[in-house]
């Protein structure tokens, strides 16, 4: 038999696919410095843009005045809003069916709005100019505490919209509202808290940024974007601006993480688009760190009251929740078209309910817009986070140790494929295995005893235990579509004449390793070499159409694609090998790589040798056509559902209120396992990131609008010294639906972790009384929450 696994992966205990941990192909670019971001693009002639952003948050634009900055001797074009309004260009339509201005012409909406553009010689020029555009504002009241936009006297921010007399965007429910009543009229105990997940920014190492470039001879625009979505980025272009889609060609290079910030489509891509139409030269936009943080995406923002019923003893009967949801000025949240609340509706989390409801009102502020899926399946975060807490709070009510409260109502493995109060059907899981494997490696009991030590001598140490379940994937194409979209993948394979493959993908890697693991699943399947294969990602010119990578969803829709497409060249080997072997098709069978007569383990071809054949000379099986390709539009069946158990323990200073997270241990359960390594470093990433949200991170504003957490000063991200050494496990139960029984899993850390670090500080805060504290768990706030309680003993 052909085993192709190199020496040293045949017996790996973790049962990956194809090569196992194998290292990342991508590193061999990126720890040399050899990445190629969009800021490395350099094109002859190449202009540089800049945006003037507007200093309040509220105003009437009454007058620009260009006439210096076009006086600047490196200045090529000054353009405001309506100059974009002549061309009909001044609005353009977000992800979530409303309209966002690329430049403001009536009035600006959020501190940090782009209100003109220059384009200049140099980067410095481009900045210089804008100092010398003069606009005068009509200031107006700003609308900044989400609570009172929809006061009947609020100021109506999108006057825009015709008769439009409020803040109100939506109100979405989900869920039976009188089958919950009852459901909690019938219940011993109630336990209610408002909570609220304050607006992050994902904060990717690189920010947004664009190249455009006009060729008026061919007509064709070249866009190299900062994209998770390119193909669907095409496609808006096209709409809009009324470019023939084939004459557009959207590149995304190397991308220095997206997180969700990087799928809207932002003013500054039409601005560099617009600038090479009108000089007729390439030109680059890349925003700054303070760009970044103030007017891209934002994510979370949900107040929310949620409310848990249960018996006496412990078995959770009925959640019900309440959200008022912040969307900024324009609601460009990205979430497919029939769920205005993303994925909210998995709030019933991992447990057996009677019944469930939520209920979100959606309203504007003079905020930046956003609402993007922050390493979050559409506000499944807020959904967990809501869950876990309140599980919390409930223990806390009956005084059950919150692990045996969460045992006792988890789902069993018999109820899947689940169906919850809110419609949702779970795929696979197997809850309790997945929790008791973190009580094994955090020494849960152990923990309990040195926590009641501790606490008799007055230290403040903290358990926090989260369960959650996913719905990443997105999407079965009756259900979801973005603007019209449906969420499909496209793939494609070609194996040339000697064996060696190119895979055509349409989703994006942006740091998550694809380049290496889908060609483990085109490896796996047809038993080429990993590094025989290239994989071909971020280009549309080069790429079948596909919605891209957000939302974890590469690995459930387009690596199901990958892994579909790698069967139907297989299909074709097998006739080959018919033919070569001079057997008929049933007599063969498929063993890692080659096609073997059933019997006679000596008469058998490779994959490789069928590749030759395929291209080479000689007849082929009657009916074949050459060649040794294939391409397929994967449509998912359902979404995947990974689940997993995080447990985290935390010491606060009593002097100072500052949280240190001591351990934290997550066991994630994401399905078949491509590449362990590679999970790893995502979960690795994802719990920094919950430290960073549960602890530090906020964008806040004050009472004129003005950002608060404009650079990395205010905006405090984790590093190294914040973060525990992360202690990994994982279960394994497959997607039954997924070719290759793969969920996904880069966001399930950043999802889980926060809620176990906040039940953790709560914990610790026990002896104070205090049963809950709003993140970011600052020592500030910490340490306010502490004053004028009782004093622990
Ligand atoms: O869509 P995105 O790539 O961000 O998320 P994902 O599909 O969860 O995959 C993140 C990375 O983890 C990819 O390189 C996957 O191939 C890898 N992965 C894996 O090795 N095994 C899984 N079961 C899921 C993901």
């Amino acid at each position: 038999a052909v085993d192709f696994r190199p020496p040293g992966f045949e017996n790996n205990d973790q049962k990956p696919i194809g090569y196992g941990r194998m290292l990342r192909k991508e590193d061999a670019r990126f720890i040399r410095g050899k990445g190629r971001y969009v800021d490395d693009v350099r094109l002859p002639g190449m202009l540089h843009l800049a945006i003037l952003r507007s200093p309040l948050a509220h105003a009437r634009i009454v007058r620009i005045d260009t006439s210096a900055a076009e006086a600047h001797p490196k200045v090529k074009a000054v353009v405001t809003g309506a100059m974009l309004a002549e061309r009909g260009l001044a609005w353009m339509p977000t992800l979530a069916g409303d309209v966002q201005a690329v430049l403001a012409t009536d009035k600006v909406r959020f501190q940090g709005q782009e209100v003109a553009f220059v384009v200049a010689e140099d980067r410095y020029a481009a900045r210089d100019a804008l100092e010398l555009i003069d606009v005068e504002y009509e200031p107006l009241d700003p609308v900044i505490d989400v609570r009172r936009a929809l006061a009947p006297d609020a100021p109506v921010i999108r006057t825009d919209l015709e008769g439009k007399t409020d803040n109100h965007i939506f109100d979405w429910e989900t869920g039976d509202a009188e089958e919950t009543e009852r459901a909690f009229a019938s219940a011993d105990v109630v336990v209610s808290q408002d909570i609220v997940y304050p607006r992050v920014h994902p904060a990717p190492l690189e920010t947004c940024g664009a190249v455009a470039d006009y060729d008026r001879v061919s007509g064709k625009l070249t866009l190299w974007s900062t994209t998770q979505a390119p193909h669907a980025h095409r496609t808006l272009y096209a709409l809009v601006a009324g470019l023939p889609e084939h004459k557009i060609r959207v590149i995304a290079p190397d991308i220095g993480g997206g997180f969700g910030g990087k799928v809207p489509i932002y003013p500054g891509y039409v601005c560099a688009i617009v600038g090479s139409m009108l000089t007729g030269r390439p030109v680059k936009w890349v925003e700054d760190r303070s760009e970044n943080l103030i007017s891209t995406g934002f994510a979370r923002d949900y107040i929310m009251r949620g409310e848990i019923a249960a018996t006496r003893d412990g078995k959770i009967l009925a959640i019900r929740t309440h959200v008022l949801a912040d969307h900024g000025a324009f609601n460009a949240q990205a979430a497919p078209s029939k769920y205005p609340a993303g994925f909210f509706g998995v709030f019933t989390g991992s447990y057996d309910l009677q019944a469930a409801y939520a209920k979100v009102t959606a309203v504007y502020t003079n905020k930046a817009p956003g609402g993007v899926a922050y390493a979050c399946s559409f506000r499944i975060t807020e959904a967990v986070y809501l869950v876990e807490r309140i599980v919390d709070r409930l223990a806390d009510e009956l005084g059950m140790d919150p692990v045996e409260l969460r045992l006792k109502n988890l789902l069993k493995p018999e109820q899947f494929p689940y169906k919850t109060k809110t419609g949702w059907v779970y795929d696979s899981g197997n809850y309790e295995p997945t929790l008791r494997k973190a009580m094994e490696i955090a020494g849960y009991h152990e923990l309990r005893k040195e926590q009641a030590e501790r606490r008799a001598r007055g230290e403040l140490m903290g358990i926090g235990v989260s369960f959650f379940t996913e719905a990443v994937g997105a999407g079965p194409r009756k259900h979801m579509d973005i603007l019209g979209l449906g969420m499909n993948d496209g793939c494609e394979l070609r194996v040339h004449p000697t064996g060696k493959a190119v895979l055509r993908l349409s989703v994006q890697t942006q740091g998550q390793g694809h380049e290496t693991t889908f060609a483990q699943i085109v490896a796996e399947e047809l038993g080429i070499p990993p590094d025989d294969i290239e994989v071909v990602h971020g280009d549309t010119d080069q790429t079948p159409f596909g919605l891209g990578t957000y939302g974890s969803r590469s690995t459930p829709v387009s690596g199901a694609a990958a892994a579909l497409v790698a069967r139907r060249i297989r299909d074709k080997a097998k006739i080959i090998a018919s033919g070569m072997l001079e057997v008929s098709v049933a007599d063969l069978e498929w063993r890692k790589g080659a096609f073997h007569v059933k019997g006679d383990p000596t008469r058998a071809v490779t994959i490789q040798d069928i590749a030759m054949r395929a291209h080479g000379a000689g007849d082929l099986p009657e009916g074949l056509e050459g060649g040794l390709d294939a391409q397929i539009c994967y449509n998912p069946e359902n979404l995947t559902y990974p689940h997993g158990a995080y447990i985290c323990v935390v010491d606060i200073d009593p002097g100072t209120a500052k949280v240190k997270v001591r351990r934290f241990v997550a066991v994630d359960d994401c399905g078949t396992r491509i590449n362990p390594m590679i999970i790893e470093g995502q979960v690795h990433g994802g719990l920094a990131d919950g430290v960073g949200m549960a602890l530090m991170e906020m964008i806040a504003f004050d009472e004129d609008g003005n950002c608060l957490g404009a650079s990395f000063m205010d905006y405090l991200l984790p590093t190294a010294l914040e973060v525990p050494d992360w202690e990994t496990g994982y279960t394994v139960t497959p997607s039954p639906h997924h070719p290759i029984g793969a969920k996904g899993i880069g966001e399930s850390a950043t999802v889980g972790s926060p809620p176990a670090i906040v039940n953790a500080v709560v914990d610790a805060l026990k002896p104070f009384g205090i049963r809950h504290v709003d993140m970011p768990l600052t020592p500030s706030r910490v340490w306010e929450a502490m004053q004028g309680r009782p004093q622990p003993p």
